[in-house]
């Protein structure tokens, strides 16, 4: 949800800042822009509406003269993505460039206050606000940058994570943040700023993760300065080392991030499980229940908080934790919670999932739970991002870094570490058998030759993606721990083809989708050898007897479902509560190459992001 970049060092700022821009444009592609001070003080600031290689276009031989510089990325907030709106911002006198990445929410009542001190807008955004706010209290109080900052930020309401340079001083930049992401890379004479660390591979492993009401003023040549937004004190600078090569940001060979991630799913399960399942598979350890043991055992209810796909994931992590633990379970969206006034206390324990540890409503809603005494546990990829740093333990699902929009291996990361958590649980508590651990855990630890195996149906999927090349809809349908997975296949299919899809309990689509069905609306149906696998059999007669066209995905040899469906794609047999993980593989294909065949820019598709960081 923005992307935000910036450097000073000896080296030339632009090309660093676009190489950053183009591995922050995940978090979004609706416009971009670049602002360089160059060596006698001059501003140069470029921007264009679409994607940073629109940019480069513009961009002209002034930009590449400096070595500070600031850039950004842009998914619209307020107003429409064009070049007027995209960022940086300016001052009204120019002097001043400033990036964003948030939501000043009381932007409206500060525009109002700069008009009637004379100050102009040219764009409908709420940055120019604080850009304007910047230097209006710069002027009228004559103090310095940094200092203007603070007081700026001191007005302000909402997320923002910032970073701002100023005409005639190519030697400083300001940063700072609230609930926006801001990581501050350190190399020998050079600093890096971004929305993620992901900009200064390859540059440094040094990473100082800016907290929330903190501001770094950052000079040539001289100590990094971080201080509080509120007492002006100076706050202790911590440098962590950074985990991330540049093999895990290169497309590896694949046409496609998104490729690549499907592909990778034997190695990052591998990664998520490991050091976990210990003993010949009879035991599993996870550091976040180990150091908690009271906390679980005590647990009178679990609330799982999420968005997206990572919602599809908590919903089979009820089910695992229903069935391991016997304890309540509740799923909710992030954003419906923290509006939902909660009933929760310590004996509440609320799990967040999330891929990218930075999604705004995610994030409010353990701040909530957290305030409202609850366990807060967390469930992400990304090291150090703001949701573990903001709950009580936790688990990484260690998958790398999910450079494609659509989420692949992080939703079978997340469905791995919730099975995981939801045995250790069930272990602490003794509500798990030992056979049944065993299984599961035996099984587990073969997941990544498993998923190797279920990657072979690719040149299949493939072929059978072109037969729907007339479908408009499609019905997604499953029961059971496979709900939740038709619910994933069906959002992978909207979020990267445009095509409308509906994930539905099999059983319930006699209830409404039935009506829809004739031979114009494919249904996948989610079907493997588990307890209510006859059950799915009579759905799927009931679809075929309305003329509809049937995608089964069925355990292997398992010839039940042959005669009924129109194609059947075969997954590796596991226990039923793997079965999503498994089941995953071919719905992400089909609705890969589904995008592919129409021709979709399936890494960026439009109008969403991978991180969201606004409500
Ligand atoms: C965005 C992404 C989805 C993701 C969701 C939640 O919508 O496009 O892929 O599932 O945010 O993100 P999180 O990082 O919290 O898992």
């Amino acid at each position: 949800m923005c992307g935000i970049v910036g450097y000073l060092g000896p080296k030339g700022a632009y090309d660093i800042l676009i190489q950053g821009l183009k591995r922050l444009e995940y978090r979004g592609y609706d416009s971009a822009g670049v602002a360089i001070v160059d060596g006698d003080g001059k501003l140069h600031v470029h921007k264009s509406r679409g994607k940073v290689a629109n940019l480069e276009q513009v961009a002209n031989a002034g930009c590449t003269a400096g070595s500070l510089g600031i850039a950004h990325t842009r998914w619209a907030t307020h107003g429409e993505p064009n070049d007027v709106n995209a960022h940086p911002h300016v001052s009204q006198s120019g002097m001043i460039a400033l990036v964003h990445n948030g939501t000043i929410e009381n932007y409206a009542v500060l525009k109002k206050v700069l008009k009637d001190h004379g100050y102009e807008f040219k764009s409908e955004t709420d940055t120019e606000v604080l850009v304007q706010l910047i230097e209006y209290i710069k002027l009228t109080s004559s103090c310095s940058l940094p200092e203007a900052v603070r007081q700026a930020l001191l007005q302000v309401e909402g997320a923002y994570a910032i970073a701002v340079v100023e005409q005639n001083d190519p030697d400083t930049m300001i940063v700072a943040r609230k609930s926006s992401p801001l990581v501050i890379g350190v190399g020998e004479d050079e600093v890096f700023i971004a929305s993620d660390a992901t900009p200064f591979v390859g540059y440094t492993d040094k990473v100082i993760y800016l907290q929330d009401n903190e501001i770094g003023v950052i000079r040539r040549n001289q100590p990094l300065q971080l201080i509080s937004l509120h007492n002006n004190e100076p706050s202790a600078i911590s440098i962590q080392k950074l985990q991330l090569s540049l093999a895990q940001l290169e497309k590896g060979g694949y046409d496609t991030f998104m490729l690549k991630e499907i592909f990778e799913q034997p190695s990052t399960l591998r990664d998520c499980l490991r050091g976990r399942i210990v003993d010949d598979c009879t035991r599993v350890v996870l550091s976040g229940v180990e150091l908690n043991k009271e906390r679980f055992m005590n647990a009178e209810r679990i609330t799982l908080v999420a968005c997206g796909t990572s919602w599809h994931a908590a919903l089979i992590g009820k089910r695992l934790i229903q069935d391991f633990c016997q304890i309540p379970v509740e799923v909710e969206y992030a954003s419906e919670f923290r509006y939902g006034n909660p009933v929760l206390n310590n004996k509440d324990i609320v799990i967040s999932i999330s891929q990218s540890g930075e999604t705004a409503d995610t994030l409010a809603a353990i701040q909530l739970a957290r305030e409202k005494g609850a366990f807060v546990y967390g469930i992400c990829n990304v090291v150090g991002a703001s949701i573990p740093r903001n709950t009580d333990s936790g688990t990484y699902i260690h998958v790398g870094p999910e450079i494609g929009v659509a989420s692949t291996k992080a939703f079978t990361g997340q469905v791995t570490v919730l099975t995981l958590l939801a045995l250790s649980i069930g272990q602490l508590r003794g509500t798990v058998d030992k056979e049944t651990l065993h299984n599961i855990l035996s099984a587990l630890d073969k997941m990544p030759e498993i998923i190797k195996e279920a990657l072979n149906v690719d040149p299949e999927v493939k072929k059978l993606s072109r037969v729907f090349s007339y479908a408009h809809n499609f019905l997604y349908l499953g029961r059971g721990y496979n709900y939740p997975t038709a619910l994933e296949g069906a959002l992978k299919l909207k979020e990267i083809s445009y095509i409308h899809a509906e994930g539905y309990p099999a059983a319930e689509m006699k209830h409404g989708p039935i009506a829809l069905i004739d031979h114009e609306m494919p249904s996948v149906i989610i079907a493997p050898s588990d307890s209510l696998y006859d059950k799915i059999i009579s759905n799927v007669q009931q679809v075929k007897s309305r003329g509809g066209a049937v995608v089964a995905i069925v355990s292997r040899g398992n010839t039940a479902m042959t005669d009924i469906a129109d194609f059947c794609i075969e997954i590796p047999e596991v226990p039923e509560c793997l079965t999503p993980i498994v089941a995953s593989i071919p719905l992400q294909l089909l609705a890969y190459y589904i995008a592919v065949n129409k021709g979709k820019n399936v890494d960026q598709p439009r109008n969403l992001a991978k991180s969201v960081t606004v409500e």
